[in-house]
């Protein structure tokens, strides 16, 4: 067994069966360079509290250059002896400096703060660089936008024909949401900017060692913990985490959705690119929306990561306790998830051939004129409740006939209702009932001009 940190009130050592319990080394290797850069900061918080010498401490630093150099070329490996990252850096240390020198850098902490701060850390440096991937995403969909000014299409709700919109204003709502998810990481990141380093296993330290200097080199930009049994017993960070990846997951499963019901022959509204789409292993015509398919599969995953997370923490008492060590797995795979998906997701969405003429044929269709009809008529000082009705019997009309609201005659028009005069037929095209909605957050093109413009620059500014 390994160099534990705990063994002098022991006789035994740990049981086999425990040790493959407790391990935690295979999932948490990955804070080791967090833990070094933790480890130099301490070693100067100790130095600075008069308990390493200047020559101790430039070799405890040097050492830990040592550390990290062979943890980066693979040549240092933590096993599952060493139980978890911490243990096993610090038998580094010890192999690295001596145990004489490498026994004092653990004065003054515990692994609960460690961890507790690490763990910041790594999800800090992982909301940045998915942060850059959602920027890269939202600039994709925006530019497919851009390139299809004027498009038209069926906007629906309940999955039914609802009023015309244009292409561009539906794809600028997705970019609007996932926006959102890249401002609740900042804003997560601004809050998780406090280092629980020197709250000790949950009550502070008896050294007089400097909290606040380990958290300005760790680079947390707010200070250290407030109070210590917080420092190292609090999750939320991690929960708010796991929220923030499983909404991205959420908003990237509605887009694919969309993409894959596009991307069926009865829609045809768009084609995927070869270098975006896979085959079937037996029928040789198949073009798969594989990756809209696994972005729909992963956020039930990144949502059951957050539930599982909540459950964990739910009722446990202050401070630390063991069941803290199930805290990481969790995000860590939402970490890992959406950095595989969202750059595949990007490139699906990137080079997307959309079929507009297909889309606009369709813009019309089901009768999605029949609120132009109404608000015409409202616009004439008919109340809308009667609008409504009069409108409605157009539809039924047409419903009867197989035909289309601009197919009805003038006769036709004139039976239905002594309002409806020839006029009507100025808002009964897509281009004129695009245009009427003009105002701010519609989608006339004039307005989604204007929205296009705001994007940008929101995105320019990330
Ligand atoms: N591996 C532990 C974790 O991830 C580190 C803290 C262990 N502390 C303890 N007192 N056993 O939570």
């Amino acid at each position: 067994s390994g160099m534990r940190l705990w063994g002098g009130r022991f006789a035994d050592g740990p049981s086999e069966a425990l040790e493959r319990l407790s391990a935690s080394v295979h999932f948490d290797w990955r804070l080791a360079p967090y833990d070094i850069a933790g480890s130099r900061a301490h070693a100067a918080a100790l130095h600075r509290a008069g308990l390493l010498t200047d020559e101790e401490l430039s070799a405890m630093l040097a050492g830990l250059g040592r550390l990290l150099t062979d943890v980066e070329a693979g040549t240092f490996v933590g096993t599952v002896a060493d139980e978890d990252v911490h243990t096993a850096l610090e038998r580094g240390l010890l192999e690295r400096v001596g145990p004489e020198l490498g026994g004092k850098l653990r004065a003054g902490r515990s692994r609960n703060d460690q961890v507790a701060t690490l763990f910041r850390m790594y999800l800090r440096d992982h909301a940045r660089v998915i942060g850059g991937l959602l920027a890269d995403l939202g600039e994709a969909l925006t530019e497919l936008a851009a390139a299809h000014p004027d498009a038209a299409m069926p906007g629906r709700t309940h999955l039914q024909h609802a009023q015309p919109v244009l292409l561009s204003h539906h794809l600028l709502a997705h970019v609007h949401a996932l926006g959102r998810d890249a401002e609740r990481l900042r804003q997560w990141d601004a809050r998780t900017a406090v280092s629980p380093y020197g709250s000790g296993a949950l009550a502070g330290s008896t050294l007089g060692l400097d909290p606040r200097a380990v958290a300005a080199e760790l680079g947390f930009e707010h200070g250290s913990s407030a109070n210590s049994i917080d420092g190292t017993a609090s999750r939320d960070f991690v929960a708010e985490f796991a929220f923030i990846t499983a909404m991205v997951g959420v908003d990237l499963s509605r887009i694919a959705e969309e993409i894959i019901l596009w991307n069926t022959k009865e829609f045809s509204f768009v084609t995927l690119h070869d270098a975006f789409s896979t085959g079937s292993s037996i029928m040789p015509q198949k073009k798969n929306p594989d990756i809209a398919e696994l972005a729909r599969g992963k956020s039930g995953r990144l949502i059951g990561n957050l539930t599982g997370l909540l459950a964990t923490l739910k009722a446990l008492p202050l401070a630390y306790n063991r069941d803290l060590q199930e805290d990481k797995e969790p995000v860590f795979d939402s970490c890992d998830q959406l950095e595989v998906l969202l750059p595949a997701f990007t490139g699906m969405i990137a080079t997307l051939t959309v079929h507009t003429d297909r889309m606009a044929e369709l813009a019309p269709a089901g009768f999605s004129l029949a609120t132009d009809i109404a608000e015409w008529l409202v616009r004439r000082g008919v109340p809308f409740r009667v609008a409504h009705e009069v409108a409605g019997a157009c539809v039924q009309v047409c419903e009867k006939e197989g035909i289309e609201l601009d197919q009805l005659t003038d006769e036709q028009f004139a039976a239905i209702s002594p309002h409806l005069t020839p006029e009507v037929r100025e808002v009964l095209t897509v281009a004129g009932s695009l245009a009427s909605r003009s105002g701010r957050g519609g989608t006339a093109p004039a307005a989604v001009a204007e929205q296009l413009t705001e994007v940008r620059a929101e995105l320019a500014e990330q």
